[in-house]
């Protein structure tokens, strides 16, 4: 794996010119940030040795490169999910890439059921802590202590820093944004009804179907995290029979918070300290 992983790095480090410390993985909602970089490199993923290639509609599959804000960034147009059929290892393979080139920062967006009584559809979600229901864990096997340590301790799995920065640009901008506990499961079913009662008991804010793998691999790796979820749908709440949720409904309500979040993602990435 190690070989592997040198491999596209140095493919990828032979095509960019100033190489970022800080990555972006654009999930749901915040496709619309790539307007705001200024781009000097895109290598599409199907050109990259060893990377897998996305699946999803609505996910075009790219690496970016530029600047945004006043920050080097790379940018990953399209993620691997477990529910299309890559393991564990594929999905995170692009963030253990990230370290060996130099990324120190991740910022990561998704989609996510909301779960909390405060939520509305539309709803921002900085998250500040997650719990992993994926069928396995993406640091089962060998351990490669070059990577980062056999059992990785996660006591501050989201950077509190960033939080702190990312609620301050959010309040200057007037955006209201909640905290809170994301839920990753496998999918691609969305929850039952009881599901939803299930991960709301079991302390969950929001549940979704990406960004825990990433961030359990991230966190091996020492990278610093911040992650935040555009809250599409409501289930769960107590009393309250879950609706009806679609893959368009999704797509729908998170084009339509893209402003805030790109807002947000934008402000912090300009004010953070690298
Ligand atoms: N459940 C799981 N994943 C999701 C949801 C949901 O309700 N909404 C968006 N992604």
């Amino acid at each position: 794996m190690l070989q592997t992983i040198k491999e596209t790095a140095q493919f990828i480090r032979a095509k960019v010119s100033d190489m970022p410390k800080t990555a972006i993985i654009l999930g749901t909602g915040l496709g619309e940030l790539v307007s705001h970089i200024e781009i000097t490199e895109e290598i599409p993923y199907s050109e990259i040795p060893n990377f897998p290639v996305s699946t999803v509609e609505g996910h075009s599959g790219k690496l970016i490169f530029g600047k945004l804000g006043n920050k080097r960034v790379m940018a990953m147009q399209g993620r691997f999910h477990f529910y299309e059929g890559y393991d564990m290892k594929q999905v995170t393979f692009p963030v253990r890439v990230m370290k060996e080139l130099g990324i120190s920062t991740l910022f990561v967006s998704n989609a996510a059921g909301g779960m909390s009584p405060d939520f509305k559809i539309g709803d921002i979600m900085i998250i500040n802590d997650h719990i992993n229901l994926f069928p396995e864990n993406p640091l089962r096997g060998k351990n490669y202590n070059e990577l980062g340590p056999r059992f990785p301790e996660m006591s501050e799995p989201y950077s509190h820093r960033l939080i702190a920065d990312a609620l301050k640009v959010a309040d200057e901008a007037g955006i209201k944004v909640h905290q809170g506990v994301y839920v990753g499961t496998q999918g691609p079913t969305f929850e039952t009804p009881a599901e939803y009662r299930y991960f709301r008991r079991i302390g969950g804010d929001a549940v979704g179907m990406s960004t825990v793998p990433e961030v359990i691999v991230a966190r091996h790796a020492g990278i610093e995290v911040f992650a935040i979820s555009v809250i599409t749908d409501l289930g769960g709440l107590e009393g309250v029979e879950p609706e009806k949720v679609s893959h368009e409904e999704v797509q729908l309500a998170a084009a339509a918070a893209q402003p805030k979040m790109t807002a947000i993602m934008t402000g912090l990435i300009n004010e953070f300290k690298e």
